[in-house]
């Protein structure tokens, strides 16, 4: 079975295939809703979400499946000191996939070695979260187009998982990548390293300031400063309320920006914006269905249409 745990494993094929597939669903959900109507898709989440998994949820219910939730850290066996390994172990032979978010980077890759179903990752600290790329990616080419894109990427650049992520897999378009940040937070070297590999040099550009970029932009995604993964508070305070946005910073923008932002959000975009016609995140957290029911039955069906 596929795994799925870095966006680095997508070609622009398997990218197109999802999004396709997701826009049929969106189109018409009655098509799928008893299709999965004997399948039970396993949640392991060992830190905090919302959108994630409760849109795996309901994916999963609207192609007539089901999901067994671990539920917290608190309330399961990991308190007992049970390994991840032991974890994915069980739960495979309760659930037909399993969805898995940790705090560590790698946990994913480890957790898939022990398992013969799919394994989703959904976050793994300041690792990847390659199904979050899936839903940016199909809201971006709804709202501006995946080709001749350009977009500004800015925040926490450093322990930014979803920035990772999208970064890897916008090299396989033809997208103009500028990176936004803080010194202290910019994307790791290796990340950069990779990226050139995969990637004209010219279309990555590093900047401390969104003022000289901001114009030139069709998408601006904005990201929390992940304050958890801080090895020291005092750290995180002098990064704390920087690069936000409200209607004085969007002056200069263009009229057509999208601004996303896979949310949580704590300050980085003003109320201000969400009803003006630049704001997409919403509507970015809502695709997370479609995008996720379209990989789950490209998962769980091999792809095969049952038409
Ligand atoms: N975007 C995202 O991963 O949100 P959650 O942490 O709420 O799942």
């Amino acid at each position: 079975h596929d795994h799925l745990i870095t966006s680095k494993q997508l070609s622009r094929a398997d990218i197109e295939t999802v999004l396709d597939r997701a826009a049929e669903i969106a189109a018409d959900p009655s098509a799928v809703a008893d299709r999965y109507s004997n399948t039970l898709l396993g949640l392991l989440f060992f830190e905090p979400s919302t959108r994630t998994k409760m849109s795996f949820e309901t994916a999963m219910k609207r192609l007539g499946g089901d999901v067994v939730d671990m539920g917290s850290v608190e309330s399961s066996s990991v308190k007992k000191g049970e390994t991840l390994a032991d974890t994915v172990r069980v739960i495979e032979g309760y659930a037909d996939a399993l969805v898995l978010r940790h705090p560590k980077q790698g946990a994913a890759t480890m957790a898939s070695e022990f398992v013969d179903v799919p394994l989703l990752n959904a976050g793994d600290g300041a690792g990847h979260h390659p199904t979050q790329t899936l839903l940016d990616l199909y809201t971006i080419r709804e709202n501006a187009g995946l080709d001749d894109l350009t977009i500004g990427i800015m925040g926490d650049l450093k322990y930014g998982r979803t920035v990772h992520s999208l970064a890897h897999a916008l090299t396989n378009f033809d997208a103009h990548q500028h990176f936004i940040s803080p010194e202290s937070l910019q994307l790791p070297r290796e990340v950069v390293y990779d990226l050139h590999q995969e990637q004209e040099g010219t279309q990555i550009r590093e900047h401390d300031s969104l003022e000289e970029i901001l114009p030139s932009l069709d998408v601006l995604y904005v990201t929390r400063i992940q304050r958890e993964r801080f090895p020291d508070e005092n750290e995180y305070q002098k990064v704390a309320g920087e690069y936000q946005i409200d209607a004085e910073t969007l002056e200069k923008a263009d009229d057509d920006l999208t601004i996303l932002h896979p949310l949580p959000r704590v300050d980085e975009i003003a109320p201000e914006i969400d009803e003006t016609e630049y704001a997409a995140y919403f509507e970015q957290a809502h695709n997370g269905v479609p995008v996720r029911m379209a990989l789950l039955d490209l998962l769980l069906d091999g792809g095969e249409s049952d038409e």
